[in-house]
């Protein structure tokens, strides 16, 4: 992250959608808002003399329960982490991982703050406990335990292949040491906390201060299981690499019980943000139908951009991404295509924008592109579920170039594509998401109305 670009980010204005717009007008009902949403605009699985099977059950057991009363959650007894200490992060956290929007918001919000929360919820434990991390039988009870406190609260009850989150992910892997005491003596504590207790999220990503005090650290502690070694010939040793992950772990549970809750939350999720802004979490699919229509050869560019867009429109299904991210995406997608003989630049011809690449929120607005920072969900128990997202990065997507690396946002000599105003309306591409959103979020309240697409709130 450039000091430029994401500076601008925040002094931009930014615009809330509403989700869920639910007004408790009992002469509206999911029905009229089934007929609202054209025929051609509903995914395939969803058609209109069909009603789509895996939503139904969602009526039974009063699914507005999220939104008003909390249900009880069935608590193990056994696990003695303070839950308290993480409670209103947890209650942030479920609504990251809302029951239906988790999988589109997992990679760059729902998942992110939950690792989060997990770990300064045993850092914060860790105060009383002096161990930072759980054994295997403690950490089943409290994964199970911290699921049902979120689910109880709107999250989506399959966070755990969403996020492959395991009891593993409590525990200290192969890392050696997780006492806080044994910790303290092995690592440069205060040099650790000197470098990670406050981080400029901007500047931390490019120049890593923190993310290398990290990383020293956890190879102190990675270097541990050599004395083991000696101790016990029999012991063996994971893989150097793992171990020093596992141990990154730790190091991230013990600065979580150094700092307050909300300063680790913003450390970690920082550190976690500087990672993802890296990697265009899309997958791309087969590419035969743009190369067989745009290869070279090929010049018919109605039939080339039609092909485009219905590729595009298939990555607008799979997740939110952020501005940094769809850039990240661009480069990659287009990389692809040149190594498959697309060299003429259809990004351009086809007015693809960076937009384009993140789940389309409503037809009159376009995509939306979450900011490069750390942001969450927002709950209003009147208007439902909304997120920020940054409606002015309107930019063309960059065509890369085969010969070039592509520009790091880190290069303070390169300048991405400057800001236009304020972006007005896009006509969105293909299919969009927002009928589907607006369907199952429909389907959730049961009878509740959505009127506007999306509320501009500035
Ligand atoms: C939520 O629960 C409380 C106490 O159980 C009750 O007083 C309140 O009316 C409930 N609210 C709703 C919206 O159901
Ligand atoms: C939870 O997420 C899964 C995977 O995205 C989805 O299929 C399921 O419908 C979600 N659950 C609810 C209750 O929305
Ligand atoms: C749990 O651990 C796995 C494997 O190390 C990792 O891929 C995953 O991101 C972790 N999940 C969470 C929520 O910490
Ligand atoms: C796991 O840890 C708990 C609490 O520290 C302890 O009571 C229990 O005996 C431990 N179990 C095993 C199998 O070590
Ligand atoms: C391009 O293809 C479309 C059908 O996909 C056709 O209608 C049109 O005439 C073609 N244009 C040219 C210049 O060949
Ligand atoms: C490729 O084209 C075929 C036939 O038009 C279509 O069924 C398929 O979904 C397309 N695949 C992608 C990834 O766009
Ligand atoms: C690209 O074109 C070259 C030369 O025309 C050809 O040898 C190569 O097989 C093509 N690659 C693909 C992926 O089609
Ligand atoms: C930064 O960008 C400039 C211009 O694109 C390029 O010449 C230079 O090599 C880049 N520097 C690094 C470290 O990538």
């Amino acid at each position: 992250m450039r000091g430029g670009v994401s500076g601008s980010f925040k002094l931009e204005l930014l615009v809330v959608f509403i989700l869920l717009l639910c007004f408790q007008d009992s002469s509206c009902s999911a029905g009229s808002l089934i007929k609202d949403i054209k025929e051609d605009e509903l995914l395939p699985e969803i058609s209109p003399n069909a009603a789509p099977q895996p939503l139904l059950p969602l009526f039974a057991p009063s699914p507005l329960a999220p939104f008003t009363n909390s249900t009880l959650p069935k608590l193990s007894g056994l696990c003695t982490l303070n839950f308290d200490a993480v409670k209103s992060m947890m209650a942030v956290t479920s609504i990251d991982c809302v029951a239906p929007f988790a999988q589109y918001l997992a990679n760059v919000m729902c998942c992110p703050q939950l690792e989060t929360t997990l770990v300064i919820l045993i850092g914060q434990s860790s105060k009383k406990t002096n161990m930072l991390a759980l054994n295997g039988t403690l950490a089943k009870h409290c994964l199970s335990d911290f699921q049902q406190l979120l689910v109880s609260q709107g999250a989506n009850d399959t966070l755990q292949h969403i996020c492959s989150l395991h009891p593993a992910n409590l525990t200290e892997g192969s890392c050696p040491v997780k006492d806080v005491r044994e910790f303290e003596t092995t690592v440069d504590s205060s040099s650790l906390l000197a470098a990670c207790g406050k981080i400029d999220l901007v500047n931390e990503c490019c120049e890593q201060t923190c993310q290398n005090a990290i990383s020293e650290a956890a190879k102190k502690l990675a270097l541990k299981a050599y004395d083991l070694l000696s101790m016990d010939g029999s012991h063996v040793l994971a893989d150097h690499t793992t171990r020093v992950n596992d141990c990154k772990r730790i190091v991230h549970r013990w600065l979580a019980s150094k700092l307050d809750p909300a300063g680790a939350k913003d450390v970690l999720r920082g550190l976690s943000n500087c990672k993802n802004n890296k990697v265009c979490p899309l997958a791309f699919p087969g590419m035969k139908n743009i190369t067989k229509a745009c290869g070279d050869g090929m010049n018919n560019q109605t039939t080339c951009c039609n092909t485009v867009e219905r590729y595009v429109s298939h990555l607008q299904r799979q997740s939110f991404v952020t501005n940094l991210q769809a850039l990240d995406c661009a480069a990659s997608l287009g990389l692809k295509l040149q190594k498959a003989n697309v060299s003429k630049n259809v990004y351009n011809l086809c007015h693809i924008s960076l937009k384009d690449f993140s789940v389309q929120v409503a037809p009159e607005v376009s995509g939306c592109l979450l900011p490069s920072l750390p942001s969450d969900a927002i709950l209003d128990q009147s208007t439902g579920i909304s997120f920020v997202c940054d409606l002015n990065d309107n930019i063309p997507a960059p065509w890369p170039s085969m010969s070039q690396l592509p520009a790091s946002s880190c290069n303070k000599s390169v300048r991405i594509p400057a800001l236009p105003a304020v972006a007005s309306g896009q006509i969105s591409k293909g299919l969009n998401m927002w009928s589907h959103m607006l369907l199952m979020a429909s389907m959730i309240l049961g009878i509740c109305c959505i009127s506007n697409a999306a509320i501009l709130a500035y």
